[in-house]
C-alpha cells in the first residue's frame, strides 16, 4: 500500500473514533443506460471510497474494523475480474482480497453496528443514525487536503491553465461557443488531464448570464462577453476555474466597469481566505464589495451594507461565493459539525458554513450578472423599486454576466492561489 494511503487511513481512523462499530465503504457499480444496451454511464467510484481505497475499483468495498490488529484493520475487497471484462475492457485486477471473502469477514463480526458509507451494498443492513454521524465526521476530516491530494490538484490546475490558454486564443468574433469548448478541452487533455471535472460551461453574449450554460453553436459576436467555467481532472482531483473574456478584445466602458468590479471583489475575497475566518463572513464582505461596484456604476442606489441586508445584491449576485473543491467539484462542502443551517435568507445559497482551516481548498467565484428571469420579475421590481435604477438595468439587460473563479489553498499565512497561472484581466 502507498505510504500516503496508510497515513491517510490512520488519520481518518483517529478522527472517526469508532470502537465496536464497523465501517464499510462501497465504490458502487456502473449504471446501465436506460435503453437496455450494454452501455453504461461513465463510472465514478463514490468519493468516500476513492478517498479511502486510493482506487476506483468497480464493486470494491473498503472495510474497517477498529478492533482488529493494527495491520489488519483496513481491508480492500475487490471483485474478481471476469474473462469478459478482460476481453472487452482490458480490465486489470485491483490489489485486495476477493469480494467472495467479504460475507465471511462480515459474518465473523455479526451483531456489531455497521456504518455503511459510499454506495450502499444490497443485502447489508446498517444503522442510519450511525451512518450520518460517521459520514459527517469523515467529511469534516477530509476537508484538509493532504500532500498527495495537493499534488494532484497542482497537476489539475496546470492542465486547466493549458486549456484556458488555448480557449483564450480561440475566442474571436465568428467562432462558436462549441469551438471554444473544443479548444479548451483539447488543451486540458494535452496538459495532462484524465477527463473534465464537470460539464464545461461556455456562454457568449446573453448566455454568459446563465450560471451553468452548456455550449452551443451560437456564433460569438464582436464585443460579447464569453464566460468559461471549466476544470481539468487528474486522478479524480479537479480544478474549477472561471474567466470572462470580451470577444474582439475591446470592452465597452460598462463591460470594463462590470468586469473590474468583479475582479476587485474577487481579489479582496481571496485575501480574506485565512485560517479561522468564517466562510459566510467572507461571502457577505464580498457581497458588499460587489454592491459598491454596482452603486458606482449607477445600477444600485444607497449604502452597500444596507443594500446587502435588504438582499438587493442577490438580484445581480444570486449564488454563494464558492465551495470546497478537490475530490470532485463540490468535494466536502457543507456544515461545520454541530451547526444547523443559518436561517438568514441571504445565506441560503451558500454551499458551506464553516470556518476556514489550513489545507482547505476553496473556490472563490463572485459574479455579477444581468439575468432576465430575475430582473423581469414584477415582484422584485416592486420590492426594489427605490434602490435599483431599473431604466439603466433595462439598458444593459442583455449584456450577460461576469464571473471570475480561482481555487485557493488556505495556509498558515497568505492564501495560495492554485490557479494563479490563468490570466484574469480583460
Ligand atoms: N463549475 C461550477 C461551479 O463553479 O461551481
Ligand atoms: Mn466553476
Ligand atoms: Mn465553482
Amino acid at each position: 500500500m502507498d505510504d500516503f494511503l496508510r497515513a491517510r487511513r490512520e488519520r481518518i481512523a483517529g478522527a472517526l473514533k469508532l470502537r465496536d462499530e464497523l465501517l464499510l465503504v462501497g465504490a458502487g457499480s456502473p449504471l446501465p443506460l436506460p435503453e437496455n444496451s450494454d452501455q453504461t454511464y461513465p463510472f465514478f467510484a463514490h468519493a468516500e471510497y476513492a478517498y479511502l481505497a486510493g482506487n476506483e475499483c468497480i464493486g470494491g468495498i473498503v472495510a474497517f474494523d477498529p478492533k482488529a490488529p493494527v495491520d489488519g484493520r483496513w481491508v480492500n475487497f475487490v471483485p474478481e475480474v471476469t474473462e469478459d471484462e478482460r476481453i472487452w475492457e482490458g480490465r486489470q485486477p485491483t490489489e485486495g482480497r476477493f469480494r467472495s471473502e467479504f460475507p465471511n469477514w462480515l459474518a465473523l463480526r455479526r451483531g456489531r453496528p455497521v456504518a455503511m458509507l459510499g454506495c450502499p451494498e444490497p443485502g447489508i443492513s446498517f444503522d442510519e443514525g450511525l451512518r450520518a454521524r460517521v459520514r459527517n465526521a469523515l467529511t469534516h476530516a477530509r476537508r484538509g487536503k493532504d500532500g498527495h491530494e495537493l499534488a494532484l490538484l497542482g497537476r489539475a490546475s496546470a492542465a486547466t491553465a493549458t486549456g484556458f490558454a488555448a480557449a483564450a486564443e480561440a475566442i474571436r468574433p465568428g467562432a462558436t461557443e462549441r469551438q471554444v469548448q473544443i479548444e479548451l478541452e483539447t488543451g486540458f487533455f494535452r496538459g495532462g488531464a484524465d477527463r473534465t471535472g464537470f460539464s464545461t460551461i461556455v456562454g457568449a453574449g446573453p448566455h454568459s448570464s446563465v450560471l451553468h450554460f452548456s455550449p452551443t453553436s451560437r456564433i460569438i459576436a464582436q464585443g460579447d462577453f464569453v464566460l468559461i467555467d471549466a476544470g481539468a481532472q487528474v486522478g479524480r482531483y479537479t480544478a474549477d476555474v472561471t474567466r470572462t473574456y470580451v470577444a474582439g478584445g475591446a470592452p465597452s466602458p460598462f463591460q470594463r466597469d462590470l468586469h473590474g468590479a468583479v475582479l476587485s471583489a474577487q481579489r479582496q475575497a481571496i485575501a480574506r481566505c485565512r485560517s479561522g475566518r468564517e466562510w459566510k463572513d467572507i461571502h457577505l464582505a464580498c457581497a458588499v464589495d460587489l454592491t459598491e461596484g454596482l452603486i458606482s456604476m449607477g445600477i444600485l442606489r444607497g449604502k452597500a451594507q444596507s443594500l446587502v441586508e435588504q438582499e438587493a445584491h442577490a438580484l445581480f449576485f444570486p449564488h454563494g461565493l464558492g465551495h470546497m473543491v478537490g475530490l470532485g467539484v463540490r468535494d466536502a462542502s457543507g456544515l461545520q459539525p454541530g451547526r444547523k443551517p443559518d436561517p438568514r435568507p441571504s445565506l441560503r445559497t451558500l454551499r458551506m458554513d464553516l470556518p476556514l482551516e489550513q489545507h482547505y481548498v476553496v473556490t472563490v467565484e463572485p459574479g455579477l450578472y444581468f439575468i432576465p428571469p430575475l430582473l423581469d420579475d414584477p415582484r422584485r421590481r416592486t420590492r426594489f423599486a427605490d434602490c435599483v435604477d431599473w431604466a439603466r438595468v433595462d439598458q444593459f439587460k442583455h449584456v450577460g454576466g461576469v464571473r471570475i473563479e480561482d481555487d485557493v489553498l488556505v495556509t498558515a499565512g497568505d492564501p495560495e492561489v492554485l490557479t494563479a497561472g490563468i490570466p484574469k484581466e480583460v
